[in-house]
């Protein structure tokens, strides 16, 4: 692996420390992260060329697919490279309509982490996120992160992270076990989370932002596409350049299907905003006043 990416590194905790620019692995199972990807020797491809770039931080779960996508990171890069980190998520399950309801019980969780293990193919999980569903109640955290800190405690993961989850749920996590990061739904038009990502930074704990190219959704704003064609760099490319300039704590994870956009996601990291494209850009997604 290369130990020069753009972007550098974040330290999460003593045994984590990833690049700032990481890849998420969704894109490579069908539609809607279900069923196999279109193009299997592609998605083997980016893999490996993530990983060959340098990028140390993978994001993925084993609902994608499911279970699907974790064999192709094992069959891509096993046995891994040292300092490499594949994040997991657990908390959900998969329905043949593709449907994604919750899995947040003792004995499913036990058996996503054991899951994620067999399919990875590792002995402990660096990072996992608990991944909370249409719950809103700090409470709601306490019963199954204490299940995944008893896991920890047990050696079968490493360090633990929250997904989908409101401030008090952070709060409410890190008085059971530390909590190194926190994966919600944020980018430059949608920023719900902004003092979230500020509280995140304080801390010290990552802030990874799930669909920082909009998801299923992709991102549409004029501002963007205008900054974009001053700075002559792709709209994607803005929105994660801005993200890394968002906050220290803030991580990527933009998903992709092919090598050519994730040779252009990296190199989002080497763009430099000037203060004009700045104000611009922070407009796009402010809380209207
Ligand atoms: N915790 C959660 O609940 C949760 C939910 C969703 C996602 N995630 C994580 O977050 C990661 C990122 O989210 P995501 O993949 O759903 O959405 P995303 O990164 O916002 O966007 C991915 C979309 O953007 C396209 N794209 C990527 N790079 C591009 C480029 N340079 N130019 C043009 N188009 C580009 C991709 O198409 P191509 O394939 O054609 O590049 C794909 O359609 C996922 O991989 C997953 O690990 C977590």
């Amino acid at each position: 692996m290369s130990d020069v990416l753009p972007g550098g590194t974040l330290r999460l905790s003593e045994t984590l420390t990833v690049t700032r620019v990481g890849y998420g692995t969704l894109q490579l199972a069908g539609p809607m992260a279900y069923g196999p990807p279109r193009d299997r020797d592609e998605a083997l491809a980016v893999l490996r060329a993530a990983v060959r770039s340098g990028i140390t931080h993978l994001d993925t779960s084993d609902y994608y697919g499911p279970h699907l996508v974790n064999g192709l990171v094992r069959e891509a890069l096993h046995p891994y490279p040292e300092g490499l980190h594949i994040a997991t998520k657990v908390g959900a399950r998969r329905t043949a309509d593709r449907g994604w309801p919750a899995a947040l019980s003792r004995p499913e969780l036990i058996q996503a982490v054991h899951d994620n293990l067999d399919h990875l193919g590792l002995e402990a999980l660096d990072l996992v996120n608990l991944r909370m569903t249409d719950t809103l109640a700090a409470r709601d955290i306490v019963e199954p992160f204490t299940v995944l800190a008893e896991l920890r405690d047990q050696g079968l993961i490493r360090n633990l992270g929250v997904s989908n989850v409101s401030a008090e749920q952070v709060e409410a996590a890190r008085g059971i076990a530390p909590v190194v990061a926190v994966q919600n739904y944020y980018n430059v038009a949608f920023r719900q989370d902004d003092a979230l990502v500020d509280r995140c930074a304080e801390l010290g704990i990552a802030y990874v932002p799930f669909w920082p190219l909009g998801g299923f959704r992709p991102l549409q704003a004029a501002p963007l596409e205008r900054v974009a064609a001053e700075l002559g760099a792709t709209a994607r490319q803005i929105a994660l350049a801005w993200l890394l300039h968002r906050s220290p704590t803030i991580l990527l994870i933009p998903g992709t299907s092919t090598r050519a956009h994730l040779v252009q996601n990296i190199a989002a990291a080497t763009i430099d905003l000037p203060s004009r494209a700045l104000h611009i850009l922070n407009a796009i997604g402010a809380p209207a006043h």
